[in-house]
């Protein structure tokens, strides 16, 4: 049986706490990924696994594997031993549908899995949690279900592709089998094993406890009957920041028991908020985050007012010390979404030994990220109602495998 090496509620009183609901790292320090990897007991992604991937892809690896932004993962080997042998998964991954716009963080999982859809040729479904913010951020239903829709459209124009893709809100979609799964798993999980993993308390409303098992079954093929009809034993892949991590270590706890496999996981670091690594970038901070809805000039403004500087007081210094790198969030950015390897290692080497000034790493971020979010707002705007009709509509995908 898989086992939490140690709960959320003895992490509080530890160094750092990172749980669907909280990433924060010990006295503003940066978060330990190690740790992290220790304490969750999954694995690192190492070299020979990106080799494999390119190998049995025979594509480049995407940046965020080189890069290293993905980089634990639970049975990914196992996944890959099997697409080798010819048999194919699906992939699973979600969003939980809190404010209007989605920010650059939010979008790592989701660029992700589109690589991993068109590299490996499989289907992919993605669960709207309108249920779960509803009952967490106090949203009314019908709010959370706008909220869904909405954010499906920027998920949507990500480049999903329609004949391999289903996209979900729990409100509409939870029932039938998807139910009964949901019931099993609630069957396996004591209150005392749910307040351990996920930290909640006496004080919660029981909205929250019955919660878990709804991220839960769409591990298992068989919550999507019009989907993978027959395919029971279909292996599941699910792409995600760690944060979400507690909620698949009782996932996999439980399938064993229900006689289903384990689902296997691909785990990124955070895209960090602007004033530094201590946390993640997260939407109830507005200045700590870079929305696809934000113009050129608000990109402009928080990057050159927020974005924490490694750079040094005054110029003489800078050119004498040069920058550090380490805590630098402009660099750090940079390393997500400037896709060209050597300029990457030019500009650490030049700002790094004090060649380049904060200000010109600060004007070529606002340039990479400006033309990324003008490139989703054009992609967003071509998205009608029809299409989210179609990603959302219960149906068979005929092609999912091709
Ligand atoms: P949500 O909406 O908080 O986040 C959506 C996805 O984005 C990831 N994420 C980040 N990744 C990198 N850097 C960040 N700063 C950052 N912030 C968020 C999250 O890990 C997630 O992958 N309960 C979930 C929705 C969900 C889900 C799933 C997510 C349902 N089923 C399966 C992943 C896989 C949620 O509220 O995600």
């Amino acid at each position: 049986m898989e086992v939490d090496k140690k709960d959320e509620r003895e992490s509080e009183s530890s160094e750092q706490v990172v749980n669907p609901w909280e990433v924060s790292a010990k006295d503003g320090g940066k978060i330990d990924y190690d740790k992290l990897i220790d304490k969750f007991g999954c694995q690192r992604l190492d070299e020979s696994l990106i080799d494999r991937v390119q190998r049995l892809t025979s594509r480049q690896p995407h940046v965020f594997l080189r890069r290293g932004v993905f980089f634990a993962h639970r049975d990914f080997n196992e996944i890959l031993d099997a697409y080798e042998k010819g048999d194919k998964f699906y992939l699973y991954t979600g969003r939980g549908p809190s404010s209007e716009a989605l920010h650059l963080g939010h979008l790592i999982p989701f660029m992700f899995t589109k690589y991993l859809q068109e590299a490996f040729k499989v289907p992919l479904v993605i669960q709207l949690t309108d249920d779960e913010k509803c009952m967490w951020k106090n949203l009314s239903v019908e709010e959370s279900q706008r909220l869904a829709r909405e954010n499906a459209k920027d998920i949507i124009a990500c480049g999903f592709d329609v004949t391999k893709t289903f996209i979900f809100s729990d409100f509409d979609y939870v029932g039938g089998a998807f139910y009964k799964n949901m019931v099993k798993v609630s069957k396996c999980v004591t209150l005392n094993k749910a307040m351990g993993i996920f930290g909640f308390s006496g004080e919660d409303h029981i909205g929250k406890l019955s919660f878990p098992p709804v991220q839960a079954v769409p591990s298992f093929p068989s919550s999507f009957p019009h989907l993978f009809p027959g395919k029971d034993n279909l292996r599941c892949l699910i792409p995600c920041a760690i944060d979400q991590d507690p909620y698949f270590r009782m996932t996999r706890d439980v399938a064993p028991r229900l006689g289903y496999s384990k689902p296997a996981l691909i785990e990124s670091s955070f895209f960090p908020a602007l004033q530094g690594e201590n946390g993640k970038m997260s939407a109830s901070d507005p200045n700590s985050a870079i929305y696809v809805t934000d113009t050129a000039k608000d990109i402009k403004n928080k990057i050159n007012r927020y974005a924490f500087s490694g750079g040094q007081d005054s110029v003489e210094k800078h050119r004498e010390l040069g920058a550090n790198l380490e805590v630098d969030i402009p660099v750090k950015y940079l390393s997500f979404f400037l896709e060209d390897d050597s300029e990457l290692e030019h500009i650490k080497k030049e700002y790094g030994e004090g060649r380049m000034l904060t200000g010109e790493v600060k004007k070529r971020l606002t340039e990479v990220l400006t033309e990324m979010v003008e490139r989703h707002r054009r992609s967003r705007a071509a998205v009608t109602d029809e299409m989210v009709d179609a990603f959302m509509a219960v149906r068979p995908l005929p092609s999912m495998f091709e």
